[in-house]
């Protein structure tokens, strides 16, 4: 068990669950869950590994369920949920609005051209070889050139419609915007912008990654669990299917003046 916990079951005090502080809402393969895993080693953080779902698919179990699933913390320490469907599903503010209005809202956003490759990828990779349509099959609508805008894979990168809907709810100052891109070339630095957003001490630092070149990302010293260096699992960090270069251009002009409206809503140029 986490030294955490051990020290919770040690200490005689009164360690109680509590609704999240802070949400991490998405994006889906934007690198929630690496954010996830290192915001989990700050000792003042308190977070269940799996997703929740519950305020898209498990909701009617009541806010009790969801509180009871919580981790255990002491007074100081807050608690954090990542689910990133949250981001796109329209009934999720309101009701994370009437749980906490002040809740934190952490969106971690990634080039939508490659979170679409990343998605087609892990779905595909769910599917019998037989049945797996090539991207550009998927992303054309019958032999155009025409984007498929029905096709979810695409709809989950318009980032600015979805942020639209939550900004009916919730103020801009309200949320962060982590980088996906920066998350991996200099995760220290986004670590860094996270938990001055979430009012703790900057406790994560450079000192807690390394870069590992046969996985080809940053991979964390310890994790919350083990005290030896350890990377993400093998479904994160999967390599893509080559995608024709031209095809990328077609999708990365389709989401240009999406990106654009994004980059003027948030205040931040992601270099998209
Ligand atoms: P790929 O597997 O397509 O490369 P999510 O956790 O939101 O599903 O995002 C998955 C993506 O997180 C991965 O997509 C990967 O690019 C990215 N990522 C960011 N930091 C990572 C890390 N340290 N280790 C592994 N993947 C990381």
């Amino acid at each position: 068990a986490s030294p955490k916990y051990k020290f919770l079951r040690d200490a005689n005090l009164q360690a109680s669950r509590h609704l999240p502080d802070a949400l991490i809402i998405g994006v889906k393969k934007s690198g929630t869950r690496a954010l996830l895993e290192f915001i989990k080693l700050h000792p003042n953080v308190q977070a269940p590994s799996s997703e929740m779902h519950f305020f898209d698919k498990n909701y009617a179990r009541g806010i009790k369920w969801y509180r009871n699933r919580m981790p255990l913390t002491l007074e100081g320490q807050m608690t954090m949920e990542k689910t990133p469907s949250y981001f796109v599903t329209k009934r999720v503010p309101s009701r994370v609005k009437k749980m906490n209005p002040y809740v934190k809202l952490v969106v971690v956003v990634r080039d939508p051209v490659t979170r679409a490759v990343s998605d087609y990828t892990q779905s595909a990779s769910k599917k019998p070889p037989a049945l797996r349509k090539s991207f550009a099959e998927l992303l054309y609508l019958n032999g155009t050139n025409v984007v498929n805008t029905r096709w979810g894979i695409v709809r989950i990168g318009l980032y600015a419609r979805y942020l639209d809907a939550w900004l009916r709810f919730f103020p801009l100052d309200q949320f962060i915007f982590i980088s996906g891109e920066t998350l991996i070339v200099d995760p220290a630095a986004e670590m860094r912008r996270l938990q001055d957003f979430l009012g703790l001490k900057v406790i994560i630092t450079e000192k807690h990654f390394y870069f590992n070149t046969t996985k080809g990302f940053p991979c964390l010293m310890k994790s919350e669990t083990l005290a030896t260096p350890h990377c993400l699992g093998k479904n994160k960090g999967r390599a893509h299917p080559k995608v024709d270069g031209s095809i990328l251009d077609r999708l990365r002009q389709f989401y240009r003046p999406f990106n654009l409206r994004f980059y003027q809503m948030t205040g931040i140029d992601f270099g998209w």
